[in-house]
């Protein structure tokens, strides 16, 4: 028998894609879609996919949505917004939604969970926004449904926002003086091995309700990110360390230089102070893919950017004004 999978998310950078691959891979998908928004696919699918409009906010509208679903991934978050003041606001709708879809699963009686959240060590005092990603782990793992909780740092992808900012700063600033934060260690990944592991995760039984870190084959600081980027682009950039520039400071002058909304800009950019490494690598041996070098991951998506707004999928998920 088929599974029968809900995608939440699937108007999101990551869900969108994985819409792509659990239908090239002939899964039966319900996309999980607010009711002021569409789907918008740039591309064909296989099957055409069920559409359950719903909230994840409004507990009612989740019943039929999971109606009949053996898993669901889990693949939300609620930054966003142009205002500075709303930044925060993220963190109780996203306790509400995560409180609200395990009670929706346990009575529905599904499977399996499997959550994208984040990297970070709880020990680390947390940004609000990565303690948030723990936190919604966390409810949704409170339930009776086993859940798989994949935790990643900064994927690479177009359209992904952490790496939309370091395109745009890298693209717009020859000279950038960076807060501390640049020297902070993480291990980001491509966003088509994150595909791999989510896809992976359905064949792959040993994952089931657990949490497992998931990263890419370098450890790098945000400042070698940049510079990867700008020799991939052959752009001659000087990026200078400044100690006395906090993440939030950072925060506003981001904000000025790229389009990424204040909303995502400022949570994110508060929790660079935290290092993103993986503690285990438990599923390189469960799932055994190829992992992809930030160059190649950086290479493949400006690939996907060149060939223009509307073109790919990953251009629908974010924001693309000219550079
Ligand atoms: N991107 C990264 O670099 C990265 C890194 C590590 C972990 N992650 C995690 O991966 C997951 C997905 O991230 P993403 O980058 O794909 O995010 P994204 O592109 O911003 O997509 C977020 C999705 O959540 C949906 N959503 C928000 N609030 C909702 C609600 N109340 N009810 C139903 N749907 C709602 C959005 O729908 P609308 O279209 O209606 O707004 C959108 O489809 C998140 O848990 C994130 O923390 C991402």
């Amino acid at each position: 028998m088929k599974i029968r999978i809900l995608l939440t998310g699937a108007t999101g950078f990551i869900g969108k894609r994985l819409l792509y691959k659990l239908d090239e891979a002939g899964y039966q998908v319900r996309c999980l879609v607010r009711p002021h928004e569409t789907l918008t696919l740039p591309l064909p699918l296989k099957h055409e996919p069920e559409i359950a409009y719903g909230d994840l906010l409004k507990p009612d509208s989740l019943i039929s949505a999971l109606d009949g679903i053996d898993t669901a991934y889990y693949l939300v978050h609620s930054m966003g917004g142009r205002s500075i003041r709303q930044t925060y606001a993220f963190e109780a709708k996203d306790r509400m939604a995560a409180e609200n879809f395990v009670h929706a699963a346990d009575k529905a009686g599904l499977e399996r969970i499997i959550y994208m959240g984040g990297l970070g060590d709880i020990s680390d005092s947390l940004s609000p926004h990565l303690a948030s990603r723990q936190e919604v782990g966390r409810i949704l793992r409170s339930g009776s449904v086993k859940t798989t909780v994949l935790r990643a740092a900064v994927i690479v992808g177009a359209g992904g926002a952490a790496f939309e900012i370091i395109r745009y700063l890298v693209e717009r600033l020859p000279v950038m003086l960076c807060p501390r934060w640049v020297y902070t260690k993480s291990q980001p990944i491509a966003i088509k091995n994150v595909l791999e592991y989510l896809a992976g995760c359905l064949t792959t039984p040993e994952t089931t309700g657990i949490p497992l870190d998931i990263g890419g084959p370098q450890i790098v600081s945000y400042v070698d990110l940049m510079r990867m980027y700008a020799r991939v682009r052959g752009l001659r950039r000087y990026i200078v360390g400044v100690p006395l520039v906090s993440p939030r400071l950072s925060a506003y002058w981001v904000n000025l230089i790229t389009p990424v909304p204040a909303g995502i800009v400022f949570p994110l950019a508060e929790g660079l102070r935290n290092e993103a490494i993986c503690r285990e690598n438990h599923i390189r041996e469960m799932i055994p893919i190829r992992l992809s070098s930030m160059e190649e991951a950086i290479c493949t998506a400006l690939a996907e950017e060149e060939k223009g707004p509307g073109k790919l999928l990953s251009q629908q998920s974010c924001f693309f004004p000219e550079i």
